[in-house]
């Protein structure tokens, strides 16, 4: 059976994107079968929409506490059947209730090399600290914040001139490649995350996930 994902977002969706693009080309044995926004304006959801992808848009504004929107969500997801749910720029925190919903189903993608820069702001406070690596990782979620076992990263050496921009451009290049190659393994089966840690094909990967070159 295709592997189901559904992917939250609240911005621009070039990770959507990306990941749309890799499942059109067969580079990814996946299907996408709903993108979740909570922000009605979020870019991303008429790129899903051009794809004849389900949409589904929840206003966390509408809700009383984080657990009854999550609630909210979990409800509506569930009737897609998701094998994996995909953080792919969802500019919420998550409860501990959505957490363990997914658990071992539910990957985000950073704008830095974790546990470097949880949060925001991640390329100024690499340029800002000199750092000569900067770069994006993958990780499983679980309820500490940018804090979940790692299964990704994509490293890049940042250059003399380089700017937020420049840096957030080249970073994001980064996230495009390696957010489908990591959703492909989810989709073969081959990733997953158990008591020893996460797994791929059955081998624990370091503590810094899969680094790709
Ligand atoms: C991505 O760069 C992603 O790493 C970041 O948001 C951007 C979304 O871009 N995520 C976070 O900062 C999560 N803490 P996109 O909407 O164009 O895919």
């Amino acid at each position: 059976m295709t592997h189901r994902l559904a992917v939250l977002i609240s911005g621009s969706g070039t990770n959507l994107q990306a990941i749309m693009a890799a499942t059109d080309s067969g580079r990814l044995d996946a299907e996408v079968v709903v993108v979740l926004s909570n922000r009605a304006d979020a870019g991303g959801l008429s790129r899903a929409q051009h794809a004849g992808i389900a949409t589904e848009v929840l206003d966390h504004r509408q809700y009383d506490s984080r657990e009854a929107f999550d609630q909210a969500m979990i409800t509506t997801l569930d009737r897609y059947q998701p094998g994996t749910v995909v953080l792919a720029g969802f500019m919420r925190i998550l409860s501990a209730l959505f957490v363990r919903h997914y658990a071992g189903q539910l990957i985000n993608i950073h704008p830095s090399l974790l546990p470097k820069y949880r949060g925001l702001h991640t390329h100024a406070r690499a340029l800002e600290a000199g750092d000569q690596q900067h770069g994006c990782s993958i990780h499983f979620v679980t309820e500490e914040l940018d804090g979940g076992p790692l299964i990704a990263q994509a490293p890049l050496d940042v250059l003399a001139n380089d700017t937020v921009d420049s840096l957030s451009k080249r970073v994001q290049q980064r996230e495009h490649l390696l957010y489908p190659l990591v959703l492909q393994w989810r989709a073969e089966q081959r990733l997953e995350l158990n008591q020893n840690g996460v797994m791929l094909d059955a081998k624990p990967l370091p503590e810094q996930g899969f680094q790709l070159v």
